[in-house]
């Protein structure tokens, strides 16, 4: 690993934190899982145990009782003592065998103690015995039985345990004989032993995998991510053209490539445009400055007359005019993208304001031929700044009267629609081709350039930024050749 940093960054992946918490999970919920099963094997192996054991003793203890009873009765005045040296020797022997030599049960042992605990019978013959506590004698004397777990040191350091159940036989002066079964519990914690080997390595082991493989998978289903991240990396503002890869699945992964993809074409737009607008401007003051330096030197060439330099300085003017103009209309939609501009709220009657900027234009309407018509309409009014949208219609009045030909008309209707106050201002005008129609509103845009009217392209854009500004709509419609309606609709108030 050159890198240790990279090395870090693997085990920062989402690939290994999902890896790690599903791993985790799956050996908790196998950790539980063993530990019930253990459990409830250990705790069933006991209790069949214990069972047996009981059921033997118990056995061997009946029939004890039974032949006692029956002794008594025949023998009349007859001890448990007497007994001793009696048939109870020839019986003893032969219950214990009866009931261990069944070949499956061989494992339990059985013995036959006096009420003091001394061993008169036993089915294995050998020492080694479990000695039965003190306790359970008495509790055998009281007549009840109990279990045991007796654990018994055979030689040096090896010992063995052994689970055991007495039982008493009742004489005819209380508890005469105990009964014991007992066995070795080394089967069973044998088993239990190996149960805990196998599932100490099998768990780990299984989490070890599942891991491998979880992380297998989560590197398969995140390559994509690691694809897209790949292209993203080659992205800059040279190359916001390219885009992602979406991969073939339906996904997340599939999703966030497409609104990646979303993303970085709205980018590029707005990168072009501001790209493209920066050239406009550019070009645009260009032209005047170049009219400018032009006829500056043209006047410093040699001496000229009053009347000469006063033509010179003239048209100075109006090409400074000109660039004065498009500087304050940029700075004007500037204000207007910041949100700088306050705005006045205040009643406007639509009518009434229609009227005025329409005066104001009546000249320049005269002198192009062109009639404005005014509907009569009373009492429309909207919420705003009245000097803003005597701006924004001056400017779809100017258009309307400006690219109509001499003898055309424009209508000017403020209405309600629906609930919303409205202006329309249509003209017989040359009307604008469809394919310009959608970019009319855009800065330095003119639908026909060389139709040079003398305007920026910048008056649509400031009327735009001024309705919007109201939360009202603007929209154009058009039929080529037979004129263009502007319509602003304001929301309602
Ligand atoms: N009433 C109209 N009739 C025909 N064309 C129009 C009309 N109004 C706007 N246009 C077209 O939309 C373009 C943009 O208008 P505008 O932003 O006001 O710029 P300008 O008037 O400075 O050319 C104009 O150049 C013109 O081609
Ligand atoms: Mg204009």
């Amino acid at each position: 690993m050159k890198n240790p940093l990279l090395f870090l960054q693997r085990f920062n992946s989402v690939r290994f934190r999902i890896t790690l918490w599903y791993a985790a999970a799956l050996a908790v919920t196998l950790t539980l899982f063993s530990l019930l099963v253990y459990n409830s094997l250990a705790k069933s192996l006991d209790e069949n145990m214990d069972q047996l054991l009981a059921y033997r003793a118990e056995g061997v203890a009946d029939a004890l009782e039974t032949y006692l009873e029956t002794e008594r009765i025949e023998v009349g005045r007859h001890s448990a003592a007497a007994a001793k040296g009696g048939a109870f020797y020839k019986i003893a022997p032969e219950l214990v065998r009866l009931h261990t030599e069944d070949p499956k049960q061989t494992s339990i042992a059985l013995r036959i103690l006096d009420a003091a605990g001394n061993e008169l019978q036993s089915s294995s013959g050998s020492s080694g015995a479990p000695e039965l506590p003190g306790r359970t004698i008495k509790d055998a004397l009281r007549g009840s039985a109990a279990y045991d777990t007796i654990k018994v040191d055979e030689q040096e350091g090896t010992g063995s345990t052994y689970r055991s159940y007495a039982t008493p036989v009742a004489g005819t002066a209380g508890t005469a004989y105990i009964v014991q079964a007992y066995r070795s519990t080394y089967i069973t914690q044998f088993a239990l032993k190996n149960l805990r080997v196998m599932m100490g390595t099998l768990v780990p082991l299984i989490v070890l995998l599942t891991g491998a493989f979880g992380m297998f998978f989560a590197s398969v289903a995140l390559r994509p991510v690691a694809d897209m991240a790949r292209t993203i990396r080659q992205i800059t503002a040279e190359s916001l053209s390219l885009r992602l890869k979406p991969p073939a699945t339906r996904d997340e992964t599939r999703e966030l490539a497409d609104l990646f993809n979303a993303m970085l074409a709205r980018l590029e737009d707005s990168f072009l445009s501001e790209r493209r607008f920066i050239q406009d401007v550019s070009h645009e003051l260009k032209t005047p400055l170049t009219i400018l330096k032009g006829e500056l030197e043209v006047a410093l060439k040699k001496a000229r007359t009053t009347g000469e330099y006063a033509a010179i300085l003239q048209s100075n003017l109006e090409e400074t005019e000109k660039m004065s103009k498009i500087v304050g209309d940029l700075l004007t939609l500037a204000r207007f993208d910041n949100r700088e501009v306050r705005l006045e709220h205040a009643r406007v009657d639509l009518g009434e304001l229609l009227k005025r900027t329409a005066e104001s234009l009546a000249g320049v309407a005269q002198k192009a031929g062109v009639a404005v018509e005014l509907s009569p309409a009373g009492g429309v009014e909207a919420d705003g700044d009245a000097g803003q949208l005597g701006r924004l219609f001056l400017n779809l009045l100017d258009n309307a009267v400006k690219y109509s030909p001499a003898g055309g008309r424009v209508c000017v209707s403020v209405y309600l629609e629906g609930a919303r106050p409205a202006v329309k201002i249509s003209d017989t005008g040359a009307g604008i081709p469809a394919a310009d129609l959608p970019h009319i509103f855009k800065r330095f845009y003119r639908a026909d350039a060389a139709r040079s009217s003398g305007g920026f392209g910048l008056g649509l854009a400031i009327a735009k930024s001024i309705a919007e500004a109201h939360g009202a709509e603007i929209k154009a419609e058009s039929a080529p050749g037979r004129g263009s309606a502007f319509t602003v609709i304001f929301p309602k108030t």
